[in-house]
């Protein structure tokens, strides 16, 4: 589908609401600058755009982790909210509103679109049988079962796929499974779901991929999904569960991706309150408004699929369009916390100027799906060569000359160079419609190029101070049109720019507007940036030397554990029973069972700090240490080969 081009356009956009059961980062950042720039384009470009997004604070992970923290999952999602507002806020993301799931707005939406489904004869029910874990008394999602690959037998497999064999199969086949919240053997339970039908939506979903503006490979993939024995989906969770009870059912919830779309909603709703539209005048079938969703690769089958299925059951208004990103890497690795590139996003911003990220993310994505890397020697000499060497040295130099005429711009400019940048503007603006921001970054510095060779050859150090003036009054101009063709992917260094040269905020009609009278003295917009480093852990570690002496002083010891045991009371621990051999026996209270259920343990060759002082906890005194190593994905003991024996010094 083509893009409307008109202007006085009416649009609403929402990002993908993130979780709130972790800060942001910079994958969040992310798709927040890529959808904040395309916002502000729009808002600069004569139409009427408006930004939102909130908190998805519904779900296990939620419930979970406030639990983990022993805290309400209320307080968790209250302290999550103002983290990633000011985050969002750091970078200058530009929302109408930002809000939350947990409100009273979403509630009533998701209640009245599941009512009216109901009505519309897409909903039943069908009892299903699950995991479930009686210590914690909760049914468990795929994600919180590992064990045997049924097909290959591969250990410590998660949920429904096996990462050795690639065979994926119901999470109920898997051999000896284990919860991951409590650490024991869950059983099978049955209990009674509520489905939606979304098979009997299909032509409506096919005609909704054939009409709204989609990536190709993500319309193929779609409706691939889509003609490919689409099933009912279940949209029912039992309790415990963190989230809006369905209507007209006995303590049933609604699963967190049937509210976290109607969240878009609500954001809109709760922004509308004291205004006279309401939010279901946006969403209806005759609605004015334009409305495109932003989001990451691996949520396309919600959006593209369940929620427009949703939309229409409640006869609303689908999407115009779905714009989909790739994901981000960081130095060529997937972040992750413990290699030290899972940075979240607000130390990122301590490290540089919060503005450069949005720059060089800019210059790195276009419409595409695919993944992008943020490398952090490439980061700094992209900033330095572009906005600094480039785009501001063009203001910096210019001011120089301009200094020396009390600051007084002179009217007669080479009007060629200045039309050779505005003849741009149609072009800019296509490549800001098509989100294609790289080539649109690759053309605008393409033009400072320009802009600079025209200084070097017009030499106004060499000329006398009328010419000089009238050279550097024309590179100000370009420099002001660089400006407005990079303020929405700059917005902060290009205000202070336009500070400089004694403007108001500007749109692209100002493009053609001649900049006259005084500016202000020049002072630097961006410093160079230094190289980057993470504060890694890692690396402190390894700073800090040893000698084989200190080395020797830990006493290690082959153990093998004899007896595992849960602890009363105590969500992560193992109370282990070591043989150390000709030391005797050892009790030891090991952090592993987030990783581990105590039946797997018995009879483990484990390696034992055995001088480390005795530590006395609540559940008793923990007499040494069991080595292990730990990423975001898990913990993981360090065993001995096979043949060391209990009691064998490790050195
Ligand atoms: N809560 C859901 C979205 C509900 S929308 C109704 C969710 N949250 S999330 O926090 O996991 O992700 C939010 C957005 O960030 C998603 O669009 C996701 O694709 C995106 N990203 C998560 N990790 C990312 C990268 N590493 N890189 C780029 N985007 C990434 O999904
Ligand atoms: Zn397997």
């Amino acid at each position: 589908m083509d893009i409307p081009t008109k202007n006085n356009r009416k649009i609403l956009v929402t990002q993908a609401l993130p979780y709130a059961n972790a800060p942001l980062h910079l994958g969040h950042i992310l798709e927040a600058v890529q959808t904040d720039i395309w916002c502000r384009f729009q808002n600069l470009n004569g139409n009427e755009c408006h930004f939102f997004c909130a908190d998805d604070t519904h779900g296990t992970p939620v419930m979970l982790k406030a639990k983990e923290m022993d805290i309400s999952p209320e307080k968790l999602i209250s302290d999550m909210y103002d983290d990633h507002k000011k985050t969002y806020d750091i970078y200058g993301i530009n929302f109408a509103n930002f809000y939350t799931t947990h409100s009273d707005e979403n509630r009533k939406f998701s209640e009245n679109i599941y009512l009216e489904a109901k009505k519309n004869n897409l909903i039943s029910k069908e009892t299903i049988e699950q995991l479930y874990d009686e210590n914690e008394k909760m049914f468990l999602s795929d994600r919180f079962i590992k064990g045997s690959c049924p097909k290959c037998g591969a250990e410590d497999q998660h949920g429904d796929n096996c990462s050795v064999c690639g065979a994926s199969y119901d999470v109920l086949e898997i051999k000896d499974p284990i919860s991951i919240v409590s650490g024991t053997t869950p059983v099978k339970k049955k209990s009674e779901h509520v489905f939606f039908d979304l098979p009997k939506t299909i032509d409506i979903l096919n005609r909704f991929l054939d009409k709204s503006n989609l990536q190709t490979p993500i319309k193929n993939k779609l409706k691939e999904w889509l003609n490919d024995d689409l099933k009912k989906w279940d949209i029912s969770r039992d309790a415990p569960y963190f989230g809006f009870e369905i209507p007209e059912e006995d303590n049933k919830y609604f699963y967190v991706w049937v509210d976290a779309p109607i969240g878009y909603i609500a954001s809109m709703e709760n922004w509308l309150k004291d205004k006279k539209l309401n939010a279901t005048d946006l969403w209806s079938k005759n609605s004015d408004y334009e409305i495109y969703h932003f989001i990451g690769k691996d949520i396309a089958y919600f959006h593209g699929l369940f929620w427009p299925a949703l939309l229409s059951s409640a006869n609303l208004k689908l999407p115009d369009g779905i714009f989909v990103h790739g994901f981000l890497t960081i130095n060529g690795e997937k972040m992750s916390k413990s290699k030290g590139t899972g940075i979240s996003a607000k130390d990122f911003a301590e490290m540089c100027d919060p503005e450069t990220l949005r720059y060089y993310l800019a210059a790195k994505l276009n419409d595409k799906v695919e993944d992008l890397d943020l490398n952090f020697e490439d980061y700094v000499q992209r900033i330095n060569s572009d906005l600094v060497g480039k785009y501001l040295n063009i203001a910096s130099r210019s001011a120089t000359f301009l200094k020396k005429n009390n600051n007084e711009l002179s009217e007669n400019i080479d009007k060629n160079l200045i039309k050779s940048l505005t003849d741009e503007k149609e072009k800019i603006i296509k490549l800001y419609e098509e989100r294609n921001y790289s080539k649109l970054i690759r053309l605008i510095m393409d033009l400072a190029d320009d802009v600079n060779k025209y200084i070097n050859e017009q030499t106004p150090w060499k000329k006398d101070i009328n010419e000089a003036v009238s050279i550097c009054s024309t590179s100000l101009n370009a420099f002001k049109i660089i400006t407005i063709y990079l303020s929405p992917i700059i917005p902060n260094i290009t205000k202070n720019a336009y500070k400089f040269l004694n403007l108001e905020n500007c749109s692209f009609d100002d493009v053609d507007i001649k900049l006259s009278g005084k500016i202000n003295t020049y002072k630097s917009l961006l410093n160079r940036l230094e190289p980057l480093i993470i504060p890694e852990e890692d690396n402190m570690e390894n700073e800090n030397i040893i000698d084989i002496k200190q080395f020797s002083n830990v006493d290690l010891r082959v153990a093998k554990i004899l007896k595992a045991e849960d602890v009363k009371d105590a969500d992560k621990l193992i109370q282990l029973t070591l043989d150390v051999g000709e030391l005797g026996t050892r009790n030891v209270f090991a952090g592993i069972k987030s990783s581990y259920a105590p039946a797997e343990l018995n009879n483990r060759l484990v390696v034992l700090v055995n001088n480390l002082a005795p530590r006395k906890m609540k559940f008793g005194i923990s007499e040494g240490m069991v080595l292990a190593s730990s990423n975001d994905d898990g913990i993981y003991l360090i065993s001995p080969d096979e043949g060391a024996k209990p009691g064998m010094k490790v050195k």
